[in-house]
This record gives C-alpha cells, structure tokens and sequence, in this order.
C-alpha cells in the first residue's frame, strides 16, 4: 500500500484564497483592514525566516502586517511596553511574538502581558484554558492546521485512537486537546513513553511533533493509518542540507493510508491558520 500524500501546500493556498476574500469584504462593506504585528527579538536564523515569510503572505492576502525586530539583549521592560502598545493599537488586530525568546526573556510573562483577544497564536493562559474547556478560543496554528487535513481527509474522526507523541505547550497539548474535541480517543505520548512502538502501532491517526529527525520509522505505523508529521528538521544527507520531518517518510508512506510529508505538509497550513486567526481577531474586535 502507498499512503496518499496529503498536499498541505495546496489547502493552504486555498486558506489564503478564503482569506483573501474576507479581508476584501471587510475592507469594502466596513473600512477596515485587519492588522497583524510579529515581533522578533534577536538573529535565529529559523525565527528570521519564519518571521519573513508570514509578513509577506499577510501582505499578500491584503493585510497590513507590523514588523518589530528588537535586539537580542533587549530588556524585558522594553519588549513589554512595545507589548503593551500594540494592545492598545487599534489598526493592530493580532500579536504574535516569535519564540523561542532569548534566555533572558520569560517566555510566560510576555505571553501573557498580550491581550487575549489578539493572542492569535493562541498561547495565552485564557485562551489555554479556554480550549482546555471546550470554549470559543485563540485555537494554536499549527495543531489547528493539523486538524484541518485531518478532518479534510477523513469527514468524522469521531472514536478514532489518536496518538500524539510530543508534549509541548504549542502543538502537543493543544493538539490533543482539539483530538479529544472531535471525540478521538487521545494517547500524548512522549520522550520517557514505555514501548512508544507499541502505543503508536495502535493508532489511527498519529501527530508527530517531537522535533526528532526521522524518529518514527515505518514499522511503528498501523497499517492504513493517518501520519501528521509535524517535525521540521535540517540534517546534513549525502553532503546536502535537507529537511526532514519527525517520521521517517519512505518508509512510513508504504503503510500509511496517508501522510503528510515535509516540506509541503503541516508548515504551509501553520501560517495559513495565522492569517485565519488574524482575520477572526479582528471580526471579534469589531462585534
Ligand atoms: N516558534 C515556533 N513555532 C511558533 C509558533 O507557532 N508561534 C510562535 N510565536 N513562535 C513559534
């Protein structure tokens, strides 16, 4: 069996397109343009490049997009009164500070000195407990780009086993959480799981966000399943620096009944869902 590859580059583009729409509309029946403000405190290469390339697809779908690059020893004090400031910035509709912050920084402190209702990634404590709770929320980017294949792919995942390995705060809880949201049967399995092989073998659908290359190999995946590979990871093959998710795709794709594969997966649908989270802000702004 070759799994169905599951082309998140596409559905994102038709994200975008949806998007694209909305802002139009907003801007022509009520005069206004969403806004959304990255902030970036120092050099990492990756956050500079992620940073990059959502400031160019906000502008492409027609919003106004606010960059802040701050120095990498710049003062908690600062980053928190720039914070406060774009709250308090009406044409700003979204805040979203890339992390990881530099060492000095509290990651949790800024991230909740953000409003809630412009936390677009979804990471403040309300809208934490808010999901937790099964309440309308700031749902985060990428497990909400996540369960849209999912559901895409399968109608209902209604009494499916899901496992997902990985325990962070941005994708594995909030990926587990919206799993059990659509009454999956939900494992979070992670770095001290005994017989992880075991767990993984008995799910439908497997979320792999641990951020180790090739990590999941194909002899681990139930025949016919779904494998969301989340992982983003450059590794040096045959003399070449390439990407490489968190499950081992040549293999995993003989067994899986589909895959996402990476590049072209779960990345694209993460900044297609933040440009949907900015647009959703902003309508809840205007209410
Ligand atoms: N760094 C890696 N992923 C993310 C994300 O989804 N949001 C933010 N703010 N930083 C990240």
């Amino acid at each position: 069996m070759t799994a169905k590859i599951i082309d998140g580059k596409a559905f994102a583009a038709t994200i975008r397109e949806k998007v694209a729409g909305h802002v139009a509309r907003l801007k022509e029946e009520h005069g206004i343009t969403p806004g959304l403000a990255v902030v970036l405190v120092g050099e990492d290469p990756a956050s500079q490049v992620y940073v990059r390339s959502k400031g160019k697809q906000t502008v492409e779908v027609g919003m106004n997009s606010f960059e802040h690059k701050l120095d990498a020893d710049t003062s908690e004090a600062d980053l928190l009164a720039l914070i406060d400031t774009l709250n308090k910035d009406d044409s700003v509709h979204g805040i979203l500070v890339q992390l990881p912050l530099p060492k000095h920084l509290d990651e949790d402190l800024v991230i909740n000195s953000i409003s809630p209702e412009k936390d677009v990634d979804g990471f403040h404590i309300s809208n934490v407990g808010l999901l937790g709770t099964g309440q309308k929320s700031m749902v985060p980017c990428t497990p909400l780009g996540s369960l849209m294949m999912l559901r895409d792919h399968h109608g209902s995942l209604s009494g499916m086993n899901a496992v997902v390995i990985g325990r962070s705060n941005i994708v594995g809880k909030p990926m587990a959480q919206l799993l059990l949201g659509d009454s999956c049967t939900v494992t979070i399995a992670h770095s001290r799981t005994k017989d992880l092989a075991e767990v993984v073998r008995r799910a439908d659908i497997v979320v792999a966000a641990v951020g180790r290359p090739e990590m999941v190999p194909g002899d681990w995946i139930k025949e016919g399943a779904t494998v969301i590979d989340v992982g983003i990871n450059r590794i040096e093959r045959d003399g070449k620096n390439v990407l490489v998710g968190d499950v081992d795709f040549a293999s995993a794709k003989e067994v899986a009944g589909a895959i996402t594969p990476v590049p072209g997966g779960v990345g694209p649908m993460t900044i297609a869902c933040l440009l949907a989270n900015t647009v959703t802000a902003c309508c809840r702004s205007n209410d």
